[in-house]
C-alpha cells in the first residue's frame, strides 16, 4: 500500500493491552492509567479480522507490542492465529521479557518470527529504578529462555538517558556481544510520562554512536534502508550488530513503512503525530476486511512527510 508521499507501507504493530508489568519512567505517566476495560480492548477475533483487512492492501508484517503483550493471555494462540491469516508474512513482538522465560517456547513453537526484548540497565538497582520496581533477573532469564528456545535475530532494544544510564553503553555493548544479539539504541521521545525534564535527560543518537565508535572491534556498516536503523556497527569477528534509532534527531520518516492500531482499535498513522481512525467501531458494526483495508489506506495517506518533535500522547496506550 503506497502513501501519498509514495512509501511502501508493509508493516502493523498491533498493541495487545495497555498494561504492563514495568511502570518505566519515560513511558508510563506519573498518575496511574486509567484502566480499560475488558470490552474496550480488542478480542483476538478481532485482531485477526484486522489482520485479514491489511493483508488486502499488502501489509504483511505484524508486531505484538502493548504495553507488555506477554501480560495477556493466551497470545501464543493468537500468533498461531494470525499466522494461519493468507498473506501473513511474519509475526514479531516486542517485549520487556520479564515473562517470556514461561511463554518463550510456546511462542516459537506458535510460529513467532522474532523478539525484540528492551532492556536498559544491567543494574539490579538501577533496573528497578528505570522500571519503578521492575526485577532485572527475570529478564535476564528471559533472554537466555528466547535463545534456547530456538529463536534468531533477536534485538535488544536500550533507551539511553543522560544522568540515568548514559554510564551503561559499553556494558551493553559488551552484554549483547557476550550474546551474539544485535543491539539498538534509542533516543528517548519526549512522551507524556512519570519523567517529565525529558529534554535534560535527552541524549542525541549522534553521542551514542561517538562513545560506541571506541569500543575494540567495532567496524561501521552500511545503513539499512529497509526502515531499520540507519547507522550501524559491527563486531568484526563474530558479527554482531549495533544500531541507532535517533527518532527525535535524525528522524526515519521518508523510510517509515509502518501504521499502529492501539489497544482499544485505533489505528494512529504515525507515532508522533498524523491522524487516528477508530477500527474497533467499524469491526464491531461489521465491516468485512475490504473495508477494513480502505481504513487502513486512508490512515496512511494521514502519515505527515515527517513528524513534528512534539508529543503529548502515551507511548504505553499507542503501543511502542
Ligand atoms: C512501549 S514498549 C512496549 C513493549 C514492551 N513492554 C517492551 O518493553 O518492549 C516498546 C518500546 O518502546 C520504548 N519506549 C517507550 N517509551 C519511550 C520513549 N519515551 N522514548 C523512546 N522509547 C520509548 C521502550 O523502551 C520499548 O523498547
Amino acid at each position: 500500500m503506497i502513501d501519498q508521499f509514495g512509501r511502501d507501507i508493509t508493516y502493523l504493530r498491533i498493541s495487545l493491552t495497555d498494561r504492563c508489568n514495568f511502570k518505566c519512567l519515560y513511558c508510563m505517566p506519573g498518575d496511574p492509567l486509567d484502566r480499560l476495560s475488558r470490552d474496550e480492548i480488542l478480542s483476538f477475533d478481532e485482531i485477526v479480522k484486522i489482520v485479514e483487512g491489511a493483508t488486502t492492501v499488502g501489509i504483511n508484517k505484524f508486531r505484538l507490542t502493548g504495553g507488555e503483550p506477554l501480560v495477556r493471555k493466551g497470545v501464543p494462540e493468537l500468533v498461531g492465529m494470525i499466522n494461519q491469516v493468507r498473506g501473513v508474512q511474519s509475526t514479531v513482538m516486542t517485549t520487556n521479557a520479564a515473562l517470556l522465560r514461561e511463554h518463550a517456547q510456546a511462542l516459537y513453537d506458535g510460529g513467532l518470527e522474532r523478539l525484540n526484548i528492551s532492556i536498559d540497565s544491567l543494574r539490579e538497582d538501577r533496573f528497578r529504578e528505570i522500571t519503578k520496581g521492575g526485577q532485572l533477573g527475570p529478564v535476564l532469564e528471559g533472554i537466555d529462555a528466547a535463545l534456547a528456545a530456538g529463536f534468531q535475530g533477536t534485538k535488544l532494544n536500550a533507551v539511553i538517558m543522560r544522568g540515568f544510564n548514559e554510564d551503561e553503553i559499553e556494558d551493553l555493548v559488551a552484554f549483547a556481544r557476550n550474546k551474539n544479539l544485535e543491539l539498538r539504541f534509542l533516543e528517548r521521545m519526549p512522551f507524556n510520562s512519570a519523567h517529565d525534564n525529558w529534554d535534560e535527560a535527552f541524549m542525541p543518537v549522534s553521542e551514542i554512536y561517538d562513545r560506541v565508535s571506541r569500543i575494540e572491534g567495532l567496524i561501521p556498516e552500511e545503513p539499512d534502508r529497509t526502515g531499520g536503523p540507519a547507522m550501524m556497527y559491527r563486531f568484526e569477528d563474530i558479527g554482531c550488530r549495533i544500531g541507532f534509532i535517533g527518532a527525535l534527531s535524525e528522524p526515519y520518516c521518508e523510510r517509515c513503512n509502518r501504521l499502529r492500531v492501539s489497544s482499544i482499535g485505533t489505528i494512529r498513522s504515525c507515532l508522533v503525530d498524523g491522524g487516528e481512525l477508530d477500527l474497533r467501531q467499524a469491526i464491531r458494526n461489521g465491516a468485512q476486511p475490504e473495508q477494513i483495508g480502505k481504513m487502513l489506506q486512508v490512515a496512511a495517506n494521514l502519515k505527515p512527510l515527517t513528524h513534528s518533535k512534539k508529543q503529548t500522547v502515551q507511548m504505553s496506550h499507542i503501543g511502542g
